[in-house]
């Protein structure tokens, strides 16, 4: 039997200096239901981020808006002092209101203030990947004021690597204007094909593409699930529709690395198994076809 382990999916260079494995971790759903609050079983979002490091996981993406605090501070108590290896990738940019609303955080300032609140939290002395995550369509000064900001804090040292969040193709080309970019993170799944343009266009360049929802999450029910194609791959396989999705993630560009979220460390293991399934030209073909790329299931109905 092949031993479950994230090098299976392969590995990334994210900067010359730091190679992480493919198959990462998205810690958002360890906080309580709407990602607001505790979670519901403290002791077993802990056993998930240790057990992640033990499948060999080494990169794991948060944010102080997760809880908000809450799945930082979980990170911290459960994986400190922290691997050597490990990359943690955090976001800035927004705030939770007392509903549990996102709402945006982006004044220079106010972006300086979350990145040593993430510091803190995380219990780091730099973080090692930060998304500026966008929450409008903003470019021009405003953008450049809010990315000069990180930028002062990488030079600095407090910041190794930047990231863009949730960035249109124009904002992503204003951005690398200015600085370096290490990573995208923007939705895109095996329905959600909205952000093809971008993907296509950092693997040109060489950078990450870290999809969000790359299940299809627990947000919306996935419609990829019940479709009739996934399902008979994942049959054909023995494996979950799930890991089926990640498969297909893995082998649709060298430069996606995944990051599904899970709150149980069943699920966990299914999908740190992803590396393993091997589709078939035909199967992959018939996966990529389901929608096409720049447009969502819901789109072409
Ligand atoms: N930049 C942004 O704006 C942004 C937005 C959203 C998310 N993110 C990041 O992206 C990461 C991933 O997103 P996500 O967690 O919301 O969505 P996701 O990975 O697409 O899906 C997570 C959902 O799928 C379920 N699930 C996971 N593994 C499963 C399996 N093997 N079998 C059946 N169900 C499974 C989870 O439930 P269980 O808990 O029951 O497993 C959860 O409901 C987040 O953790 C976060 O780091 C970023």
């Amino acid at each position: 039997m092949t031993m479950t382990s994230a090098a299976s999916g392969g590995t990334f260079a994210l900067t010359p200096s730091t190679t992480v494995n493919r198959i990462g971790f998205g810690a958002m759903q360890l906080a309580g239901p709407g990602v607001f609050g505790p979670p519901t079983d403290r002791s077993r979002a802990s056993r998930v981020l240790r057990r992640a490091v033990e499948l060999g996981i080494d990169h794991v993406d948060t944010s102080d808006f997760y809880g908000p605090w809450v799945v930082n501070e979980l990170i911290a108590e459960a994986l400190y002092p922290y691997d050597e290896n490990l990359v943690i990738a955090t976001k800035i940019g927004a705030y939770r209101d007392h509903q549990g609303g996102w709402l945006p955080l982006t004044h220079p300032e106010a972006l300086k203030a979350q990145v040593h609140d993430n510091l803190r939290r995380l219990r780091r002395e730099s973080l090692d990947l930060v998304y500026l995550r966008f929450m409008g369509s903003e470019t021009g000064d405003v953008l450049a004021e809010r990315l000069g900001a990180l930028v002062e804090l990488r030079e600095a040292g407090l910041i190794r690597s930047i990231g863009l969040s949730h960035v249109s193709p124009e904002q992503f080309e204003q951005a690398r204007s200015i600085t370096e970019i290490a990573a995208v993170q923007n939705l895109y799944n095996l329905v959600n094909r909205s952000a093809a343009e971008l993907l296509d266009r950092t693997a040109e360049l060489g950078i990450a593409f870290v999809p969000f929802f790359p299940l299809g999450s627990g947000f919306t029910s996935s419609r990829a699930r019940e479709d009739r194609t996934l399902r008979r791959v994942a049959e054909q396989h023995g494996v979950s529709q799930s890991r089926i999705s990640l498969a297909w993630l893995l082998r649709r560009s060298a430069n996606i690395l995944v990051i599904p979220g899970t709150s149980t460390p069943e699920h966990l293991e299914d999908n740190t198994a992803a590396g393993q399934v091997e589709l078939s030209e035909a199967e992959a073909d018939e996966l990529t076809g389901l929608v096409a790329e720049g447009r969502t299931l819901e789109a072409v109905e």
